[in-house]
């Protein structure tokens, strides 16, 4: 029997319809209620609204729980590949072996990008952030590739679209860090897989030849695979609402990595490390620290600790913190930085007021570590959770434009002036 939520306004009851999702969630489809009631719900930054029906990942925050297609965190960061992984959560299952060979194959194709994108790069101060020269480049791509433009692409344009995208970002984002750092861009090597190529392009000089480290490898395909795809967070919401106004994908990607910039996103992992620093050079104890961001007139946060899902932990920082171990002490790195996270980690789950609102470390408290490790500068580290989240952004547009979604534009509550006449510049 299908189950119903009863609303009363104004005395007048209003029955819903309760949707159930596969794992038992519920969720009032308040579709109707406006045309019933003449009311609207109200829920500012979207904490207790489920934006669309969803099959790509679930998340149960209170559990700790991530799977992508039904396959856990865990599993998929234990024993698949990153190209695996962004097969299975574009198209829904995992690859089998000459399917991922097509799959490998189609990308490889297309890694290089057109000689006049890299004119882009010589117009940018040569310390622009990496995000910035992303975001821009992938959006020109659809002016490189102008039949993506057309709303009504064929299921083959698009397919070509995607391959073009996952080839490219690696690409671009590593001619983006040559560009930070002034050296010369290194064009794609079709003979390495999708990790090899990419840390072959960031690191590889003229002068010396770049030897890829296996664990620096497996450590970014672990990484890759946990940023991989996080259900309705603010970046896939913001590429799911623009593509919903049939813009191209190019251009719904670009949106989804300037959301992804912001500190309060994506752009926390940079942050983390930054006030790791600041600590590490302040010397002061870790409790003023902790007093400051406890002070809600101190702007500070803690940054890495905190989720709007996740309330018990993050499964993704359990696995990440662990690879951070291994890659540290493979790599015979000692950091101060990583006994400052550590030491903060543990002073903040003691803590009643991090205790009292379930501020637990997130992903982004963890890899930033591993990406210092890695050699990679801090400015970096948000194109890299970029390039981790690029075939989840593209998992949840194609399932946005696959099930019809209707443009995406939310109601509100009005509470400005009320209607008033215009008062001429002399009179006021
Ligand atoms: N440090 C100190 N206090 C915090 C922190 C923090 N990092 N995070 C939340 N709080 C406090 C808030 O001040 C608030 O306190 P109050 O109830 O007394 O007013 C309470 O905890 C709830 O926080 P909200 O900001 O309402 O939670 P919300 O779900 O809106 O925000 C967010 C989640 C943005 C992640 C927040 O915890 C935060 O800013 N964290 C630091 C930034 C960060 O690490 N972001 C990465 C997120 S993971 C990702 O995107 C991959």
């Amino acid at each position: 029997m299908s189950e119903i939520a009863e609303v009363k306004i104004n005395g007048q009851t209003y029955e819903l319809p309760i949707i159930t999702g596969s794992e038992d969630e519920k969720g009032i489809d308040i579709t109707k209620l406006r045309s019933l009631s003449g009311a609207v719900t109200l829920d500012s930054g979207y904490k207790n609204t489920g934006s669309t029906k969803s099959a790509v990942t679930y998340l149960d925050g209170e559990n700790g729980i991530l799977r992508y297609r039904g396959y856990s965190i865990e599993e998929l960061a234990g024993k698949a590949s990153f190209i695996e992984v962004a097969y299975l959560l574009i198209n829904g299952e995992l690859p089998n072996k000459s399917q991922l060979a097509d799959f490998e194959a189609n990308i490889t194709k297309h890694t290089l990008i057109h000689e006049d994108m890299k004119r882009f790069y010589e117009a940018y101060p040569s310390k622009a952030h990496p995000m910035g020269i992303v975001a821009s480049l992938l959006c020109s791509l659809s002016t490189f590739y102008p039949d993506s433009q057309n709303p009504n692409r064929t299921e083959e344009e698009i397919e070509l679209t995607i391959y073009r995208l996952l080839a490219k970002l690696p690409t671009i984002s590593a001619w983006a860090y040559k560009n930070f750092v002034g050296h010369p861009v290194v064009y794609p090597k079709n003979n390495l897989n999708y990790e090899e190529n990419f840390l072959n392009m960031m690191f590889s000089l003229p002068a010396e030849k770049y030897k890829i480290d296996p664990v620096v490898a497996d450590a970014l395909n672990k990484l890759l695979i946990l940023h991989a795809d996080h259900e309705q967070n603010c970046s896939a919401s913001t590429v799911r609402i623009v593509g919903s106004s049939h813009a191209n994908l190019y251009s719904s990607i670009s949106a989804g990595v300037i959301a992804l910039w912001g500190p309060l996103h994506g752009g926390a992992n940079q942050a983390v490390i930054e006030m790791l620093e600041k600590i590490h050079a302040d010397g002061t104890p870790l409790e003023n620290w902790i007093a400051k961001a406890k002070d809600k007139d101190d702007p500070f946060r803690l940054m890495g600790f905190g989720h709007r899902v996740y309330k018990n932990f993050d499964p993704r920082a359990k696995i990440i913190k662990k690879a951070a171990d291994d890659v540290l002490e493979k790599l015979g790195i000692e950091d101060p930085l990583i006994e400052i996270a550590k030491e903060l980690e543990q002073v903040a789950l003691n803590d009643e007021y991090f205790k009292a609102r379930n501020l637990y470390p997130n992903v982004d408290f963890y890899s930033g570590i591993i990406y210092k490790a890695l050699g990679i500068p801090t400015e970096m580290f948000t194109v890299m959770f970029a390039l981790g989240r690029l075939p989840g952004w593209i998992a949840q547009w194609k399932e946005m434009i696959e099930n019809k979604e209707p443009i995406g534009r939310p109601r509100q509550i009005y509470v400005g002036e009320n209607e008033r006449s215009y008062v001429s510049l002399e009179d006021r």
